[in-house]
């Protein structure tokens, strides 16, 4: 069985080799070895951003390299900083500065990514620029009026779009009008699109959050010179107060392995019998360890160690063996932390002991896919237990093991397809993904990595899988 390469561009100019619609994961022997996973997806979009919004140069080394994020290197060019790739991973951006972004020649194309395109309306929003903003058939579908809402409040206007999807032109204010507002859904992208706009404010934007989410953008605002305060109100939401118009200074940003990616070698680890496997550099920000914390919960053989601080973030290396699951129940406030991470959690909970109960899944509907509907359609494909209720998925646990058997419709959802190739690794029979390719998003270098740790990922060839799901 082998992967099929397909070349793709990191940067102009470079190529890596990625896989390229269907394959499958077959369980082979136990997975072994040390692995880096990508820097942080998160991290890096907000790292150009703010090196573009910063005057002098940001120097960027462990910048996830994936199609996501380059998609926001070409937005900050387009807004007229200088971004260049210098080596792996490692990118400088001569910024602009906060208020003098140029306005784009041409639309923007942000692909698949729905961070790139809500940071980058926040963005325009808090400058006298116009932009056209579009992507893929995915991002096409998915709801931006979360962050138009709070943008128009502070002065943007939309110039075109149907329902509040892309594509549509923003046409920001150069005098964003200083703004409070409380966050409807627990979104980083909608706390981040607001504090962006709010840094041509000539007052203070305040945003509230009642549920804690990822907290990059405030960690990655102080660390270019703005003046952040972040209390706690009353009722326990987390109150950011940004003092606008600071004077942002080009930094250097090291970026940590993506605990997002981490998820899927650290799950193949746990449910491929006989495993051991070590992922070092992971980011352990509390903000984002939800699955770390659920899987112990399941009683998983997780250490974490040589903790240590990497450019502002907690690391650690994450040595994993496998073992036995248990059910648990995932309360509904620990989503944020995980939000990402469901698609595999449900697979592990497929090889679980007992059923497992996660609560309060609204936001996965609106993700690359319904990712409620294809993680139940997949695990039903591949002969799980598992059900919808409202907005909690319940999976019935296999025990130690899975049928698989399945093709999972991946609906151009990088994470539904790994997670999917990690079932097949442990599963009794393979399991096929539709579509491979949107893995280049955030992972391009997914099925290599997991091949060197032995598991068996490639083109579906021998005994093809007989389930669908659609
Ligand atoms: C992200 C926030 C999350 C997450 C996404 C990245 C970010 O989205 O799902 O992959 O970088 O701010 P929401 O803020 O919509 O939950």
């Amino acid at each position: 069985m082998t992967a099929s390469p397909a070349p793709h561009r990191s940067d102009r100019g470079q190529t890596s080799e990625l896989p390229n619609a269907r394959l499958q994961g077959r369980s082979g022997g136990p997975l072994r070895g040390r692995v880096r996973v990508p820097g942080d997806k998160s991290i890096s979009h907000r790292a150009l951003l703010f090196g573009a919004l910063s005057a002098g140069r940001t120097t960027i080394s462990g910048l996830l390299e994936g199609h996501d994020v380059i998609a926001t290197a070409d937005a900050m060019r387009a807004f007229g900083a200088v971004v260049e790739r210098t080596g792996e991973g490692t990118w400088t951006v001569d910024g602009v500065g906060v208020g003098a972004l140029l306005e784009p020649a041409a639309p923007l194309d942000f692909g698949n990514s729905g961070t790139g395109a809500r940071l980058i309306l926040g963005v325009v929003a808090g400058h006298g620029i116009t932009a056209r903003f579009d992507g893929d058939a995915s991002l096409r579908k998915r709801p931006m009026g979360r962050v138009l809402t709070p943008l128009q409040a502070m002065g943007a206007r939309i110039v075109d779009s149907s329902d509040g999807r892309l594509p549509l032109t923003l046409r920001g204010t150069r005098d964003p009008i200083p703004f409070e507002y409380r966050l409807p859904v627990p979104s980083a992208q909608v706390k981040s699109a607001v504090l962006l706009a709010g840094l041509n404010s000539p007052g203070t934007t305040t945003v509230i959050e009642p549920e804690p989410t990822r907290d990059h953008t405030e960690r990655m605002l102080s660390h270019f010179g703005a003046h952040l305060d972040i209390s706690t109100d009353p009722d326990g939401a987390r109150r950011i107060a940004l003092a606008g118009r600071p004077r942002l200074s080009g930094r250097e940003v090291t970026v940590p392995g993506d605990p997002s990616s981490a998820a899927f070698p650290l799950v193949a680890a746990l449910v491929v019998p006989g495993s051991s496997v070590t992922i070092e550099n992971v980011m352990i920000n509390p903000t984002r360890a939800g699955l770390i914390t659920t899987l112990q919960e399941m009683g998983a053989r997780i250490e974490l160690a040589n903790r240590r601080d990497h450019g502002g973030e907690p690391v650690a290396d994450l040595i994993v063996a496998a073992g036995p699951l248990k059910a648990v129940e995932v309360p509904p406030e620990r989503a944020p932390s995980m939000i990402d991470e469901y698609p595999v959690l449900a697979v592990a909970a497929s090889f679980a002991e007992g059923t497992t109960v996660m609560r309060g899944l609204a936001e996965l509907k609106v993700k690359e896919s319904d990712r409620l509907a294809a993680v139940a359609a997949g695990l039903a494909a591949n002969g799980v237990d598992v059900r919808i209720d409202g907005d909690d998925l319940i999976v019935a646990g296999g025990n130690g093991s899975a049928p698989g058997g399945g093709i999972v419709a991946t609906h151009m959802d990088h994470r539904i397809a790994m997670a999917f190739l990690v079932m097949g690794l442990a599963s009794q029979r393979p399991v096929a993904v539709d579509d491979g390719s949107m893995i280049a998003t955030s992972f391009p270098d997914f099925v290599p990595l997991m091949s060197g740790l032995g598991a068996e990922i490639g083109t579906a060839d021998g005994d093809e899988p007989t389930g669908s799901a659609t």
